[in-house]
């Protein structure tokens, strides 16, 4: 088996260090903006996909021949967790559901810690199958942070207003606490297993972060997304933290202990940079921020946001990705444009 070499962009802008262009991938790189995507969609329903190792590798590994990125993300659903840990989830034309949601302390009682190699064996199948077509180009395994998670487990799908998960929080913060400490728990259980699996770097989605308010992040979000991260950290894997719409504390997430940030599209890439730096008592890489928007409008425009952004990631410590994850009608010329802005663009 190979594996990604240690001096790959990808793990060297990991770990900090200048490189003649930055590493590139994408979130949600492996999607329904790519027809071989849609193409086995036809066949399959997404959760059938998720669990069909051989499939999943497959579709793991379509954004990597097509556009030749510098890294490869494992194709599964940050959803897929809270299935084994007891919680039903289907996927529907709305997006996911679960049909019985976490409301109350009582029904704390059905979410319990899991065994990876038991009840996600086919995510770490998926690991291994990818890792053995992909040869050099490293594989990223991905979870999603505890606070992210549990709102689809209290709300049930994808909120809009996270009234379920308040309410949870302030009537019922113990319950709320011990729901965030199992998650931090059999979240880092399960990336390690990602990690023994071949993963060579682990990225964590709290792509529901903006959502709460800082007190509340100080006092009941802060320790659990710290715990799984220094758990995380003691792999030696790079640890990849991405909070979406952080820009309100980002002074306080370089505290978390991560080795690079994901920056979503609110902040230029060199602020947010400056600003996570004035606080964080390590040194750190950052990843990011083109805004997935871009990637809808005119191949010019592509062209000079692209460039702006790798210009302002300083050729060191930067990996190139979205601000967010790609949206489904996004024009496979414009991610061409945007690769190929990257790959040009040597300091
Ligand atoms: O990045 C990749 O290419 C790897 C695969 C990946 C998927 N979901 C596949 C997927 C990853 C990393 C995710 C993470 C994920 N899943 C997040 C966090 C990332 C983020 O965007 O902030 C969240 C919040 C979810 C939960 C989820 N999964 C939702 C809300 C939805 C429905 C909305 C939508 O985009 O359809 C999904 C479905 C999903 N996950 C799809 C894919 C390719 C589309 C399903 C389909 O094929 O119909």
């Amino acid at each position: 088996m190979t594996s990604a070499p240690e001096d790959c962009l990808f793990l060297r802008a990991c770990r900090g260090e200048a490189t003649p262009r930055p590493p590139m991938w994408m979130m949600r790189q492996a999607g329904r903006y790519l027809p071989e995507y849609r193409e086995i969609r036809q066949r399959v329903s997404f959760l059938e996909l998720c669990k069909n190792p051989a499939l999943a590798a497959e579709v793991t590994l379509q954004p990597i021949r097509r556009f030749g990125f510098d890294a490869a993300i494992m194709f599964s659903d940050l959803l897929v967790p809270l299935e084994a840990m007891g919680l039903a989830v289907e996927f529907t034309e709305q997006g996911p559901r679960l049909p019985a949601p976490v409301r109350t302390p009582d029904d704390l009682a059905r979410v319990h810690e899991f065994d990876p190699t038991r009840e996600t064996s086919f995510v770490l199948e998926t690991i291994r199958l990818a890792r053995d077509k992909l040869g050099e180009t490293p594989l990223i395994g991905f979870a999603g942070a505890p606070f992210t998670v549990a709102t689809y487990a209290i709300e049930g799908k994808t909120a809009k207003a996270f009234t379920e998960t308040k309410k949870l929080f302030y009537r019922h913060p113990q319950a709320a606490r011990e729901l965030l400490a199992r998650l931090s728990r059999a979240t880092l259980r399960y990336l390690k297993a990602q990690i023994e699996a071949g993963a060579a770097a682990v990225q964590v989605f709290d792509s529901w972060l903006g959502v709460i308010s800082v007190d509340d992040w100080n006092e009941l979000v802060f320790e659990p997304t710290r715990a799984l991260i220094a758990g995380l950290r003691a792999t030696g894997v790079p640890v990849i933290y991405f909070g979406n719409g952080a820009t309100t504390i980002l002074d306080r997430i370089s505290t978390l202990g991560a080795n690079v940030y994901g920056i979503d599209w609110r902040l230029p890439i060199d602020e947010a940079r400056a600003r996570l730096a004035s606080t964080s008592a390590m040194p750190f890489a950052v990843q990011g921020n083109l805004d997935p928007a871009v990637l809808l409008g005119p191949a010019s425009e592509v062209e000079r946001r692209t460039a702006d952004v790798v210009a302002r990631g300083g050729h060191r410590g930067h990996v190139f990705n979205l601000g967010h994850g790609i949206t489904p009608e996004t024009p496979i010329e414009n991610v061409e444009v945007m690769v190929k802005t990257v790959r040009e663009s040597t300091a």
